[in-house]
């Protein structure tokens, strides 16, 4: 893949390069991994000869958009230390950053690593690397332990800054190398990242969650909430245009609680009107928004804005106010359809999604039913449907009556069909309009047509070449397919 952020990976470059590898590493960050960038590309220079080819590493991410970043920061350091980024796990440095949201996640880590450890068979000298949300979880490090000795590295969510001197451990390491914090209020700004897409990124603007949701992991895998200063996100933003970027994502678990623990304090909504100043962005989009903490100052922000685009993932969970209130999720059924009120009275346009879990312990039916009338009030674009899944060490997970399989099952179906349909319904409401997309690829089936994204997230598929990618057309819409659009460009 191309070099993306190349001014500011070239400034990088030359700091690795200024650093003494005869003297002690600097206790600095991120000079000190500076200094193990430098090592640990000695290192694989050594391998490289030894092998006589070039070393392929490649980063497999789960879960959700803070991942992925995070992966993007790993593929960083591994460019700068002289692995060729690919993304055939035939590689020589493998790593899994992983997620543990639901059970299927962990199901999919475990499965996938008993074919890397085939491959391990073929090529000795293969790393192979884990981190990620999953690694928080002890219980999952034993396991690792005991039935998968052939892995190289373990660390966590909290040190990931220090992924180059955990690379430079393990390869000098003939045993499992593990660091995993328990949490950390540190955040390292300055470290390489090596984007998927040079024209949008996804920018951190908070890590951890304070919020509990009586169902959920992460704030026990990710930590307590930490805001980024504003000063760095507005910096990063300016590199990122500077570098091709046309769309960011600010990323949080709760972006609507961004900067409560700033020393100067600062809402999301005045966060978002500072990035709407950057000359040469043109979009921004944000995720995600916690009903409870969403203010009528971002409705008000979001309405005069250019560049916030029209789409809101709110996540609803359920509909009935006695199972939020056992999710912990502090707001109830009125307030949840009230919010959607005031925030379509602003923008009659919006495009709305969400999440929902279905069987949550003790869920009824007719706590279901409540479910399906917020869908049918709310009428939703899309939604993201969950089957309950049970976390050890989260309160839910010991609560009473968890509900039966196929009482889930069905429950489920009957969601799924009515998110679906009304969907589909809401989704073409744009049909013969013109649209400004943003290019993003050429369409994988037929590659006369390139596919963009509308400012409300769905994509559109039209007749153009690959010399649009990354650049914002004006597209009618012709026909609406479901889930996405074909169209033609008008401008
Ligand atoms: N911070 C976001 C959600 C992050 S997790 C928020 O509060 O909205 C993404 C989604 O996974 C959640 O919205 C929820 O619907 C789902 N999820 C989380 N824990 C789950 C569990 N134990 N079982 C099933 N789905 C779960
Ligand atoms: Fe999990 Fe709730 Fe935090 Fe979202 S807000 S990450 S669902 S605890
Ligand atoms: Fe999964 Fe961790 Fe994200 S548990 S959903 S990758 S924060």
């Amino acid at each position: 893949m191309e070099n993306k952020e190349t001014v500011f990976n070239t400034e990088i470059d030359k700091l690795i390069d200024s650093m003494d590898l005869t003297q002690e590493p600097p206790a600095k960050e991120p000079e000190r991994q500076y200094w193990f960038m430098k090592k640990a590309r000695q290192l694989v220079q050594e391998k490289e000869k030894e092998l006589g080819r070039p070393l392929r590493a490649c980063t497999v991410t789960f879960g959700c958009q803070m991942n992925s970043r995070d992966s993007e920061k790993l593929a960083g350091v591994l460019e700068r230390i002289g692995y060729v980024e690919t993304e055939d796990e035939n590689a020589d440095f493998v790593i899994y950053n992983t997620c543990t949201v639901r059970e299927n996640a962990n199901q999919r880590v475990y499965g996938r690593l008993g074919y890397l450890h085939s491959l391990k068979k073929k090529n000795p000298h293969m790393m192979i690397a884990l981190c990620g949300c999953m690694m928080q979880e002890p219980q999952v490090v034993e396991k690792l332990k005991k039935s998968y000795s052939f892995v190289n590295l373990i660390f966590g969510t909290h040190n990931i800054y220090k992924f180059a001197e955990l690379v430079v451990s393990a390869l000098l390491s003939d045993r499992m190398v593990i660091d995993i914090w328990k949490d950390t209020d540190k955040i390292v700004e300055d470290l390489p990242v090596e984007r998927k897409y040079p024209f949008k990124s996804g920018v951190n603007i908070m890590f951890g969650c304070n919020n509990f949701c009586s169902y959920c992991i992460v704030p026990y895998v990710r930590g307590r909430e930490r805001s980024r200063n504003p000063r760095d996100i507005i910096r990063e933003i300016e590199r990122l245009v500077a570098d091709g970027v046309v769309e960011v994502m600010l990323l949080g678990q709760n972006v609507n609680s961004y900067g409560k623990n700033l020393e100067e304090p600062m809402t999301f909504a005045q966060l978002l009107q500072e990035v709407e100043k950057i000359e040469g962005l043109t979009r921004i989009r944000f995720m995600t928004s916690h009903p409870k903490d969403l203010s009528d100052e971002l409705i008000e922000v979001m309405k005069n804005s250019r560049k916030i685009c029209r789409h809101i993932h709110l996540p609803l969970q359920s509909g009935s106010s006695r199972i939020l209130k056992l999710m912990n999720r502090r707001y109830d059924k009125e307030k949840y359809l009230d919010l959607v009120r005031k925030i379509r009275e602003a923008m009659p346009d919006i495009s709305l999604t969400t999440d929902i879990i279905v069987g949550f312990p003790g869920e009824t039916e007719e706590d279901f039913l409540e479910t399906m009338d917020v869908v049918e009030k709310v009428r939703y674009d899309s939604a993201f449907t969950f089957i309950y899944s049970k976390r050890t060490g989260t309160p839910a997970a010991v609560m009473e009556d968890q509900v039966p399989e196929d009482v889930v099952k069905d429950r489920f179906d009957r969601l799924l069909k009515k998110v679906q349909e009304i969907g589909r319904e809401m989704s073409s409401r744009d049909t013969g309009t013109v649209q400004e997309v943003l290019v993003e690829e050429q369409n994988s089936q037929d590659p006369h047509l390139v596919t963009g994204r509308l400012s409300n997230n769905l994509l559109v598929h039209f007749p153009g070449d690959v010399s649009l990618i990354g650049q914002l057309c004006k597209v009618e819409l012709l026909e609406c397919k479901g889930f996405y659009y074909m169209g033609r460009k008008v401008g």
